[in-house]
């Protein structure tokens, strides 16, 4: 028992294979509108992230300071409406003076840092800077007051002297309420688009996975394990969707918020961005660092589950056997060895995690400190506006959101691409060969086996030049012990494995010639364990609709099926849990019914009556009898009437015919046949039926 059945989960590359892009990337096509909706409303939403810490730089550097200031240069300032105060000094407003001017000015340290409130000659305001000619320097055409001077005047005056400032104020608040409700709007929508899109693009991949699945040979399935393939369908493609709704995305709007953040910031200043930018190396290799972690710790999380569900399932279906066989304690042992190795290594992941994300937040209050600093030695040296240091400060906390972001995203990433890979090994495995498409009209029944030699790997020949013919109408039973290739006869006349040398026909057709859907629908085949699907009864006779309902019931009834009859639903009884409510008796009724229905010309029985009680032994030979007349029928059996009555034995031993006759005529040439035969009935006095379950001819 290989408790990490799963290994191919745990196998996990690049990050980023272009070659598997380039194939996920097929499956966005038919939405690539819906999708690049969401990336322009992504953009919009980025350049609104971007531009709310510019709007409060406004308000503070507009309206929170007071507008203008005193330049000491020889000739008039050029632009705006200078006001000259005598010995080359005047009195500009900063809003007016173009940002080439104001840097040339603050660089040369001509320009104050100290702001000045002006107001007009003859204005409305102009009262209150008559009531107050301490603070007022009266100057040409008005009065102007510092900061300092204005703190000592009272509330309402201070309202009263700004109110320009105020109405400023009101219409950024709007802008910026706008923005809000904007982004609101636009989020929701580009959620909303975005998941449309993966969920429909999801579809198309189970869509296209479960139909592919469809159409894959039988062998295909011996080698797959049943949670495989459920995870290829379920999990991987969640994975894949994960990435396209949220790592994709993440990433266009990361990178752009970086970008126009980082290019905000050297327009604010350049020289304070470029200290943030040499931070930058830092958080990348703290990032960095932190990836090739994460990775390892993910990769070991992955192992575990797997392994933890591999066990799972396998004691959970198997729980009447752990029970039965008393093995409820190693079981238990064993599971909790599984259970702590998936503890610690989700432990580990979550250490990783836990120590990376306060690192960036010190990082980034790191940072937040530089700004503080150097950005405010140029506020004080008169370089950078007060609003635009807040600014500053805001966008540094925005650019290391998305660099967190990024980190984490590679997860996503890297198990989207394993999964991809994965869907894409599983849709790349070949279809079923449908055959030559070639159908007989009228099929007689003729079965012949010519040499054929066949293995399941390379040389390992399980079938040794075996030839036989099965003529129209005839029973044929096929004995042999355990392991003898009774089995594989059958499969490989219902074709589920090519052959390696010789010849199966059908009819005189070679059977690779034949339509593959043409040839299984003349063969019913009943095998051992009846496989029961979810629905009613009526459904698992039928399976195909087209089967009409009176024909079903004709057929369950010929079969000696119609216990269903007396069942409270009778055949719209549900099949629960695949059928643990019937007897094996009864499934297997259903079975054969299941197999008239069809009205195959060949029925093929593998061990169908292996595991029969005796009660329903009688009935259940009694409907054998019945459908087998009339038809070719090849009989894998062991139970002695059914041997008896066959038209021929074949005896197969170790892969290979070694007697074949009527039961008379074996039994007289005591050889293999005769043998198995002793074996089986001496006890029971040569060959009374119902015989013991074991020992038998096959315990398949
Ligand atoms: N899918 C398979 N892959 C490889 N070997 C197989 C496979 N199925 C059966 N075999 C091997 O082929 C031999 C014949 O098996 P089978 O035809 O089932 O025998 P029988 O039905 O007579 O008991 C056995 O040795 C078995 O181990
Ligand atoms: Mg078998």
């Amino acid at each position: 028992m290989d408790h990490g059945s799963s290994h191919d989960d745990e196998v996990l590359g690049k990050a980023f294979d272009l070659r598997l892009m380039r194939r996920l990337v097929r499956f966005l096509v038919p939405y690539r509108g819906l999708f690049s909706v969401c990336v322009l409303l992504i953009l919009v939403l980025t350049g609104i992230q971007s531009g709310l810490p510019y709007i409060s730089k406004i308000a503070i550097d507009r309206f929170l300071t007071l507008p203008w200031a005193i330049v000491t240069v020889e000739s008039a300032p050029g632009s705006g409406a200078p006001i000259p105060l005598g010995d080359d000094r005047y009195l500009v407003e900063i809003s007016s003076l173009s940002p080439e001017l104001r840097k040339e000015w603050e660089i040369s340290g001509v320009l104050s840092p100290t702001r000045y409130l002006f107001v007009e000659e003859d204005s409305d305001k102009e009262g209150i800077a008559l009531e107050h000619p301490d603070l007022f320097a009266p100057i040409a055409g008005g009065y102007i007051a510092s900061e300092s001077a204005l703190r000592s005047l009272s509330p309402s005056e201070t309202l009263s002297l700004r109110s320009g400032a105020i109405a400023g104020l009101i219409r950024l608040s709007i802008l910026f309420a706008i923005a809000l409700i904007v982004r609101f709007v636009f989020g929701v929508s580009q959620v909303y688009l975005l998941q449309l899109t993966g969920q429909k693009v999801m579809y198309d991949m189970r869509r296209e996975i479960f139909g592919h699945v469809l159409r894959l040979p039988l062998s295909y399935f011996d080698r797959a394990p049943v949670g495989r393939l459920v995870t290829r369908v379920t999990n991987d493609v969640a994975a894949i969707n994960e990435m396209f709704t949220s790592m994709l995305v993440n990433l266009f709007r990361d990178a752009f918020l970086i970008f126009a953040v980082m290019g905000i910031m050297f327009h604010l200043e350049w020289r304070v961005a470029l200290v943030i930018l040499a931070l930058f190396p830092l958080i990348v290799i703290a990032a960095f660092e932190f990836r090739r972690r994460a990775r390892a710790a993910y990769r070991e999380v992955r192992r575990q589950i797997a392994r933890l569900n591999a066990y799972l399932q396998e004691s959970i279906s198997g729980m009447r056997i752990v029970q039965l066989f008393v093995q409820e304690v190693k079981a238990n042992e064993r599971f909790a060895k599984i259970n702590i190795d998936k503890y610690k290594a989700s432990m580990r992941q979550l250490l990783t995690f836990a120590v990376f994300r306060p690192l960036m937040s010190f990082l980034s209050s790191f940072a937040v400190a530089i700004v503080i600093w150097y950005g405010g030695l140029n506020v004080l040296r008169g370089s950078l506006s007060l609003g635009a240091l807040t600014a500053f400060i805001q966008y540094v906390r925005m650019l290391f959101e998305p660099i967190l972001e990024l980190s984490q995203g590679y997860n996503i990433l890297q198990g989207a691409m394993a999964a991809a890979e994965r869907i894409f090994i599983l849709l790349d495995e070949p279809e079923e060969d449908r055959g030559g498409g070639e159908a007989i009209e009228e099929v007689e029944g003729r079965i012949e086996f010519r040499n054929v030699w066949f293995a399941y790997n390379d040389e390992e020949w399980i079938l040794k030049d075996v030839s036989f013919t099965v003529e129209p109408g005839e029973r044929v039973a096929i004995v042999g012990p355990t392991g003898s290739g009774k089995t594989t006869i059958i499969r490989l006349l219902l074709r589920m494995y090519p052959l390696q040398k010789g010849e199966i026909l059908l009819d005189g057709v070679p059977i690779e010639r034949l339509d593959l859907g043409f040839l299984r629908s003349r063969m019913a085949v009943v095998l051992q364990d009846v496989f029961l699907f979810s629905g009613d009864i009526m459904d698992n006779i039928r399976l195909r609709a087209e089967i009409p309902e009176e024909e079903a019931i004709e057929a369950a009834r010929f079969a000696n099926a119609d216990f269903v009859e007396d069942l409270p639903d009778g055949y719209r009884t549900e099949v629960k849990e695949r059928g643990v409510t019937l007897s094996v008796g009864e499934r297997q009724l259903l079975s054969f019914a299941r197999a008239v229905a069809f009205k195959p010309e060949i029925l093929v029985l593998d061990e169908a009556t292996a595991s029969i009680d005796s009660q329903t032994e009688s009935l259940i030979q009694r409907s054998l009898t019945k459908i087998m007349e009339d038809r070719t029928s090849i009989v894998i059996a062991h139970r002695l009437s059914t041997i008896r009555e066959a038209d021929k034995i074949i005896v197969l031993h170790k892969g290979k015919v070694v007697e074949e006759g009527t039961h008379t005529e074996l039994l007289a040439r005591g050889g293999l046949y005769a043998a198995l035969h002793r074996l089986q009935f001496a006890e029971l006095g040569g060959g009374t039926d119902p015989a013991p379950p074991s020992p038998s001819f096959s315990e398949g």
